[in-house]
């Protein structure tokens, strides 16, 4: 693995990475097409791998480089291992994923981030692995009789808000219990790790959502690229903002402990007006949610 300094100086040529279409490895991914076609009408060179074999063999074909080239990923969300993998098997070729499978989990891992984080996001428990009743119960103490959100170390099942996420009261035990026992069945392999339990925080709310009913909040996400912000969304509604709250600069220095070259970080609005972190993820598979990708291509290449 190479430190980021080293990396700086040599790396004039940059690429992007996507997956290939699981019936035809020459075509991008559809749900990537417009990033690869975009990625490509500004001159990049673009790879694509089968995502399938990674995940099924462990197996990527990368085209051996003859210059050290830095890759930027955009697309499924990996497991710590799989991503160890797709950047081994690149840098055996002379290209390197922007952030090492270190710098991936800082951002992708909850607790990995938490810790530089505490106090400008919801007091969080989590467990190592998958938590037996008694270790749930043991979390649960924590909380007291407050609300609690319920998580793995990356993703919630908040579309499924009141049956795997939403817990009214930490000291409801068979109620909790219950809610969390949804959301390991739910996850079934996709877990993340181990749960994650959340005080939940009263945010300032603007609907619910359409189908799952799910409370709908003023939430925005930030693309950080080298300790910059390059983009806000609007994270229900993709518009675009051209700035965001102070609150993102008074955390900055926080933020900066992060290390990670390119990650995200969606902020929300509590209910009294203050802003809290909500989340962080790796800017490589963090969605744009209805942000407009030619924009986001031309806030990327600005920091590039
Ligand atoms: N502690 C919390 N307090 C209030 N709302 C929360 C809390 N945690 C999550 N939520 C709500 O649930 C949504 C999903 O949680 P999040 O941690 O972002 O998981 P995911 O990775 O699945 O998006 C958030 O966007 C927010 O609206
Ligand atoms: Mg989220």
């Amino acid at each position: 693995m190479r430190g980021n300094e080293e990396m700086e100086n040599d790396f004039n040529n940059i690429c992007f990475l996507f997956c290939s279409d699981p019936l035809n490895k020459r075509k991008p991914d559809i749900d990537y097409e417009e990033e690869y076609e975009e990625a490509k009408a500004n001159g990049f060179d673009v790879i694509l791998f089968s995502y399938e074999d990674l995940i099924e063999f462990g197996k990527v074909n990368v085209p051996l480089s003859e210059k050290i080239s830095r890759v930027i990923y955009r697309g499924w969300m990996l497991k710590p291992k799989g991503y160890e993998c797709l950047y081994n098997k690149f840098a055996e070729k002379n290209h390197y994923l922007i952030n090492n499978p270190e710098e991936y989990i800082n951002a992708h891992y909850l607790p990995k981030w938490y810790k530089n984080l505490e106090g400008v996001t919801p007091k969080t428990k989590w467990s190592n692995s998958v938590p037996n009743k008694e270790e749930i119960i043991d979390m649960l103490k924590c909380f007291g009789s407050k609300p609690v959100i319920v998580k793995d170390y990356v993703k919630s099942r908040k579309h499924e808000w009141y049956k795997s996420c939403y817990i009214e009261n930490a000291e409801e035990k068979e109620k909790s219990v219950q809610v969390i026992n949804n959301f390991i069945k739910g996850q079934v392999e996709d877990l993340n790790q181990g749960i994650v339990l959340r005080e939940f925080v009263n945010l300032e709310s603007i609907g619910f959502h359409e189908k799952s009913r799910m409370p709908i909040s003023n939430e925005l996400r930030l693309f950080i690229y080298n300790y910059k912000v390059i983009c806000t969304i609007g994270y229900w509604d993709g518009k675009g903002l051209n700035e965001y709250p102070k609150f993102v600069d008074e955390v900055l220095e926080k933020l900066k402990k992060v290390q990670s070259n390119f990650f995200t970080v969606d902020i929300a609005k509590k209910a009294n007006g203050e802003w809290i972190i909500m989340e962080l993820g790796d800017g490589q598979v963090s969605g744009l949610q209805d942000y407009e990708v030619k924009r986001f291509y031309k806030d990327l290449i600005n920091y590039l």
